[in-house]
């Protein structure tokens, strides 16, 4: 069965954030397939209590799930993931990977980000891609590692039609998701962009350093450390390192 995202569609032109009103939605009693759209966030959030700058010029949405309890809980961010890769490449002559667990980057720069929020039963899935943003009004931070479409196309994104495109690659994705996952994991790890790749986990606690090597079944991210050891990150900063691991990595 294909979920039909979309209805109703709440379209405003500034919200604090729309994973906010998605969750008031939720907890009102609104249907599967609700789903939220701001021209722009004034407390638009990321994963780890990151700000998301939301200013116009890119799609700010949330979409509104109620999964049965039994579905592969760890892989949803993963699915959406793909299906957010798979949107933007319709509008760009560029392949998009993904950095674990569900940054969506091209040529090297994030050009969308994905914020899951469960509230009760209910799963808010948020996502957020740059369409048409000069990255010169971003946080310089920001604008460092940022992309935004328009400059990939050389040419003005529609964000109606990326809506679009986006629901209909999200009702296939959790689908597929809700059937067992299998299909995602082979999805994400055909873009994952850290296989192979050192890297750093930046957590409280000791971090983790190793070499990335793919998910788990449950889609965490496995790392080799260097005496050999696999360790599986289900959530963390993960950081790509540059240059050898040295001999206590
Ligand atoms: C990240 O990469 O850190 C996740 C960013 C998620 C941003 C989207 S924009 C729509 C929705 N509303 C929010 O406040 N955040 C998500």
């Amino acid at each position: 069965m294909t979920a039909r995202l979309g209805r109703p569609l709440v379209w405003v032109g500034e919200l604090g954030s729309t994973n906010d009103l998605a969750r008031l939605l939720a907890g009102a009693g609104c249907p599967e397939g609700a789903v939220v759209v701001a021209d722009r966030q004034t407390r638009g959030r990321g994963r780890q209590g990151r700000v998301w700058a939301s200013p116009v010029g890119g799609l700010w949405c949330s979409v509104l799930l109620r999964p049965s309890a039994d579905s592969p809980q760890g892989l949803l961010s993963l699915a959406v993931a793909v299906a957010v890769a798979e949107t933007v490449e319709q509008f760009v002559p560029e392949p998009a990977g993904i950095r674990w667990p569900n940054d969506v980057e091209i040529a090297g720069r994030k050009v969308a980000g994905i914020l899951i929020e469960a509230t009760g039963a209910a799963v808010v899935v948020g996502v957020g891609i740059n369409l048409n943003i000069e990255l010169q009004v971003m946080p310089p931070e920001v604008a460092a590692r940022a992309g935004s479409l328009h400059l990939i196309a050389d040419r003005p994104i529609e964000r109606r039609a990326v809506l679009e495109a986006l629901l209909a690659r999200l009702a296939d994705w959790y689908s597929g998701w809700a059937a067992g996952g299998e299909a995602v994991s082979d999805a994400w790890s055909s873009r994952d962009l850290l296989r192979g790749k050192p890297v750093a986990v930046l957590r409280s606690g000791p971090g983790i350093e190793g070499v990335a090597e793919g998910i788990s079944r449950e889609g965490a991210l496995r790392i080799r450390t260097t005496d050999g050891a696999i360790r599986q990150v289900v959530a963390g900063n993960v950081l790509q390192v540059c240059g050898p691991l040295g001999p206590s990595g």
